[in-house]
């Protein structure tokens, strides 16, 4: 392992371009052995795809990359990545819902006995091991899809855990976690540090960066803004690079006054995660509806939209009930659903009655 400081990832100049947009442009980043570095900026910024540069997912336009002081070559695929020591946990979960959590860990580098046939027991039992070194409580034979989404997370964390990483970047990995949970990662991360291992840490959660944090690198609209030592900066300077402005407060008062009722929901159930869903909306109100992932959030407005089927429940748009049975209803009443993920599929022919 290499010495506690040491450069070890060294990116220089990168740019990389998408159709029509130009996601990082001339960014310098660096990642030393034995400490924790967030990775921050706005939504957009550039950072999951810097990570995914570094990781061999995508790859640069321009710049160059040097990982344990070898140059990387333009045409670094995930596997070779991984063979120079670095893991990244992506942002999205990418796991074979259908297959264990053992399976899932050595997926592409399985292990096998001198036959050639799978070694099951074998990759079952180091499964264990590093969910044991996490001190996570999952079985190495349950099928993926069985697990909680936050468990499922701590699967993606010993898959990356497992090739011996020495560069372990983190995409978000809080983001469906809960308290203890978080605490755990900590202990978890904290571990790795003091092994040597650099870990660069995406997180939007700034309070709680000084868990673990040693620096932050900041990027704005795909460039590189600045590095600095975490114990010399505040969260208010960190956000006014993040942002490019001075923020006096994050979240300023604005008064609106409260209008009519305008929408209200009566005592929604639908499937096994919408269970007595009531609230109501009012003139120039924005209701936010907040939730760990499960916690039947967009489930709630699908039910509501009628893309899925309820059992029972009332609607009221300005005082009169209204019944929405599928997306057509809804649209016709002014009731309309924007989600990005999955799209709700309305048949061409309700469409052309409108
Ligand atoms: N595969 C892709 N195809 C097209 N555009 C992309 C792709 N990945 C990212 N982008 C765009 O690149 C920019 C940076 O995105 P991203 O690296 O995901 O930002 P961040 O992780 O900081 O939120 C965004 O404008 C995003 O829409
Ligand atoms: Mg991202």
């Amino acid at each position: 392992m290499s010495e506690k400081g040491q450069t070890i990832v060294r990116m220089k100049g990168i740019s990389k371009a998408f159709p029509g947009v130009k996601a990082l442009d001339q960014v310098d980043f660096d990642l030393r052995s034995g400490e924790v570095l967030a990775l921050l900026g706005e939504n957009g910024a550039g950072k999951s795809t810097l990570m995914k540069i570094l990781s061999g997912v995508y790859q640069r336009d321009e710049g160059k990359l040097e990982i344990f002081s070898q140059d990387v070559e333009v045409g670094m695929g995930p596997r070779r990545a991984q063979e120079l020591g670095v893991a990244i946990i992506h942002q999205e979960l990418n796991m074979c819902r259908h297959l264990t959590v053992a399976e899932n860990i050595f997926l592409g580098r399985e292990i096998c006995d001198k036959a050639g046939r799978l070694n099951t027991r074998e990759m079952n039992r180091q499964a264990a091991e590093v969910l044991a070194s996490m001190n996570v409580d999952i079985d190495p034979t349950t099928i993926v899809g069985s697990l909680s989404i936050s468990k499922q997370q701590m699967v993606e964390i010993a898959k990356a855990l497992s090739t011996h990483a020495r560069v372990l970047i983190m995409d978000e990995p809080t983001s469906s976690l809960t308290g203890r949970e978080i605490e755990d990662l900590f202990t978890i991360i904290r571990q790795l540090q003091d092994e040597g291992r650099g870990i660069v840490y995406i997180s939007h959660r700034l309070e709680e960066l000084h868990h673990i944090v040693d620096r932050v690198t900041i990027l704005r609209d795909g460039q590189f803004i600045t590095t600095l030592d975490f114990d010399k900066t505040t969260l208010p300077e960190i956000i006014s690079y993040m942002v490019g402005r001075d923020i006096k407060e994050k979240y300023p008062r604005i008064e609106t006054p409260k209008g009519k009722k305008v929408f209200e929901v009566k005592n929604l159930h639908a499937g096994r995660l919408v269970r007595d869903i009531s609230f109501s909306a009012y003139e120039g109100e924005i209701i936010g509806i907040a939730g760990l992932v499960g916690a039947g959030r967009t489930e709630t407005t699908r039910a509501i939209f009628g893309a899925d089927p309820k059992e029972s429940g009332q609607f009221f748009l300005d005082g009169k009930e209204i019944f929405i049975n599928k997306p057509m209803d809804a649209i016709r009443q002014g009731v309309v659903l924007a989600l990005t993920c999955p799209p709700i599929l309305v048949p061409v022919s309700e469409l052309v009655e409108i």
